[in-house]
């Protein structure tokens, strides 16, 4: 049996926390290091699964020699992580967005292949089993010529103060779905048009409440992404059943000349809810990081098993680097239409 892998953690917040359990609890690598600016964070984080901490990336690389580092920082700092990554030598997996802009992108782009290190972009949608079955059923032209690819991505705005003035509706929402859209109808996007509704949300953290945005494909068809965060509150905030992560209100339609599929995860089709006298109605979000036995299993948990292949075996990165320009690219797009109230045109 080979060593387990060695992997590296940079940014121990919300999502780091669970790439963190995810890598710990496989037979096939280790955590070795976690990497937060905010030391308490680092340090509580790293002594729950026996990794050392650093407070400092230049030191984690320097220290700890991962074998592959995940970048869960904010996305304004994945381009510095990227770059001592690529400077280490160390393949990484990059959370969406990859980058702020697409020079972000670029710029990651640019050290990586200039140090020929692999790069994953963490597109968790990719991995998602419902999303996957839908991409390979409108390859094979089951809904004929494609018209119209809707997705709408609806959470509860229970923890979005932390991201006040540092990322948007679109960053954090939007481009997961500009991936899976752009992903599913792979034709060139020639413009794009986004209209915000501004709320509770707006007032309280400066982000938009609900972003509508429309895409105009090449070939004639239309997209449309939502991205919101409308859902109430008693939705999506609980502390029981113990071990539930609340659900969303998302769907991904394809309508086409001769049929649709439907991936309907929405507020009417939930698999697994809860109603009971002190709490009242919950719905698990179990596609992501549901757990299975005590062990997190789901999207996230396939998104970090690609990108260990990736490091083990050599295997190609299931979203790449062009994916993850292509996303940011059309965030980028949608936050210009916001901010001009025009359609955007795309080469
Ligand atoms: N795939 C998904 O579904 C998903 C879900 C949530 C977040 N994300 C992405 O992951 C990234 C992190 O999001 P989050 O929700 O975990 O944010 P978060 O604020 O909960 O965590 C970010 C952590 O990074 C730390 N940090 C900030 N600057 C740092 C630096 N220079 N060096 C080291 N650590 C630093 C912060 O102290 C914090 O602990 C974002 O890019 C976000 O878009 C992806």
């Amino acid at each position: 049996m080979t060593a387990p892998l060695r992997i590296g953690l940079i940014g121990a917040g919300a999502i780091g926390a669970w790439h963190a359990r995810i890598v710990a609890e496989r037979r096939d690598a280790v955590l070795a290091a976690v990497c937060d600016s905010d030391a308490g964070r680092a340090s509580v984080l790293a002594s729950r699964y026996g990794a050392k901490p650093f407070v400092d990336a230049v030191d984690l690389f320097a220290d700890a020699a991962p074998d592959g580092v995940i970048i869960a920082s904010p996305e304004r700092v994945h381009g510095e992580h990227a770059r001592l990554a690529a400077e280490a030598g160390v393949p990484m997996l990059i959370e969406k967005p990859v980058a702020p802009d697409p020079a972000g992108v670029e710029a990651i782009r640019a050290v990586t292949e200039a140090a020929g290190v692999a790069v994953m972009a963490g597109h968790v949608e990719r991995f998602e089993i419902g999303s996957a079955a839908l991409k390979a059923a409108v390859a094979q032209g089951v809904c004929g010529r494609v018209v119209t690819v809707a997705a709408r991505r609806q959470f509860v705005a229970a923890d979005t103060p932390r991201f006040r003035g540092l990322s948007t509706t679109l960053r954090i929402l939007g481009v997961h779905d500009f991936d899976l859209v752009s992903w599913v109808h792979p034709v060139p996007v020639v413009e794009v048009y986004a209209a915000s509704g501004r709320g509770r949300v707006y007032e309280e953290t400066g982000l938009d409440d609900h972003v509508v945005t429309t895409l105009r494909f090449a070939d004639g068809a239309v997209g449309l992404v939502e991205s919101a965060w409308t859902l109430p509150q008693p939705y999506g905030v609980f502390t029981s059943p113990e071990g539930w992560s609340p659900a969303g209100n998302n769907r991904l339609d394809v309508f086409g000349a001769t049929g649709m599929i439907s991936n309907d995860m929405s507020l009417r089709g939930q698999q697994l809810i809860a109603f009971d006298e002190a709490a009242g109605f919950r719905a698990a979000g179990i596609r992501h990081q549901p757990i299975l036995h005590g062990r997190v299993t789901g999207a996230l948990a396939e998104e970090d098993s690609a990108f260990i292949a990736m490091i083990a075996d050599g295997t190609p990165p299931v979203v790449g680097l062009d994916d993850a320009l292509r996303a940011v690219r059309l965030t980028e797009a949608a936050e210009a239409s916001l901010a001009s109230g025009r359609p955007v045109r795309l080469d």
